[in-house]
């Protein structure tokens, strides 16, 4: 049941019109529900209070912007909030990733049907790639899909010298976790998730791996959190089975290689490219640096080519890029 403290301050916060901590607050009355095993009391509130969100974004004038949960108090320089508008149609994935990310997708949007008969959605997603394959990409298309905000957990303010306070750190972001619906993306998740410390703090790490450990077994909030890593050989093996599914990154094949190109360059036009030879020149490179060769084409082209792209100029680009990790 809803504590005294919570009834007073939805009074309160429904007569100073403060929606997000109305809001917030039921949430938690949600998550509290959802604590004491009263799992229908907990999705019937989320369901209303997401019916009634929606409701009231219907209602809000369209010039007024959403307001925007900012993380307060010791939070601030833990969490950092954002509304992204990526979509996941933006992503250029292999067939089969794109697949899984849209199945994981209708999970949330057809949650009720799978609560109807005692399932879930899989909230804890775990995504392992070399750099700029889209893992940060795919949160922020995950939040944006879902209408949720997006919670990016700062490693810098989490991980503390001092002994046991990652840990209570952690907490913090757990406790968020379970009051606001959000998506929440712990980047470079290997630094807490190693049980391998320098020589130094071993000890440490592992007390920070377990409370993170700990915290997701915990977790039964409606939040979905994303876990990436560049390094999973890293992590150690107790973490995988706490995630509902692992995301394998990869750098882009022939087919992704084209289709990235081709979208960052639609607004030129590209004449005799081969893509054979151009696919051949961007083994090894990641989608990000695709991105930037097409950008790199692109303002050669409108200053030097007349808006045109040819093969000479793309692979040129390309090649740019593949020195830079040479270097
Ligand atoms: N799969 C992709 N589809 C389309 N664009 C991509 C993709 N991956 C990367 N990009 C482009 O590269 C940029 C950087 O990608 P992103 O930050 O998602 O990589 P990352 O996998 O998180 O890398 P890191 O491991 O270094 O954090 C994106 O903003 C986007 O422009
Ligand atoms: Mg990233």
């Amino acid at each position: 049941m809803a504590s005294s403290k919570q009834l007073l301050g939805m009074i309160r916060s429904h007569a100073i019109g403060d929606e997000a901590n109305f809001f917030a607050i039921a949430e938690h009355i949600a998550a509290d529900a959802a604590k004491a095993g009263r799992g229908r009391m907990a999705n019937d509130i989320r369901t209303l209070v997401g019916n009634l969100q929606d409701e009231a974004a219907r209602r809000r004038p369209a010039s007024r912007p959403t307001p925007i949960f900012a993380p307060r108090g010791e939070l601030a320089s833990i969490l950092h909030a954002s509304y992204p508008e990526t979509k996941i149609d933006d992503l250029v994935l292999s067939a089969p990733l794109e697949r899984r990310l849209r199945g994981i997708l209708r999970e949330h949007r057809e949650r009720d049907l799978l609560e109807d008969q005692g399932l879930e959605p899989r909230r804890k997603l775990l995504l392992a790639g070399p750099p700029g394959t889209g893992k940060t990409m795919t949160a922020a298309a995950i939040a944006a899909e879902l209408g949720l905000p997006l919670f990016t957990v700062m490693l810098d303010g989490v991980i503390n010298k001092f002994m046991g306070e990652t840990a209570a750190k952690l907490r913090l972001v757990f406790d968020a976790v379970s009051v606001t619906r959000g998506v929440y993306f712990f980047d470079e998740v290997d630094a807490l998730a190693t049980s391998r410390g320098t020589e130094n703090d071993v000890g440490e790490a592992r007390r920070t791996l377990n409370s993170l450990l700990q915290f997701l077994d915990q977790d039964k909030s409606a939040s979905v959190l994303i876990a990436a890593t560049n390094h999973a050989a890293l992590l150690d093996p107790a973490i995988f089975r706490r995630f509902d599914a692992s995301l394998a990154y990869e750098r882009p094949g022939t087919d992704e290689i084209r289709r990235i190109l081709e979208v960052h360059l639609s607004r030129f036009t590209i004449s005799g490219v081969d893509w054979t030879s151009i696919s051949a020149d961007a083994t090894g490179l990641s989608q990000a640096d695709l991105v930037a060769a097409a950008r790199d084409a692109a303002r050669v082209a409108v200053l030097d080519h007349g808006g045109t792209i040819c093969n000479d100029l793309l692979r040129a680009s390309i090649s740019e890029r593949a020195q830079l990790h040479r270097n």
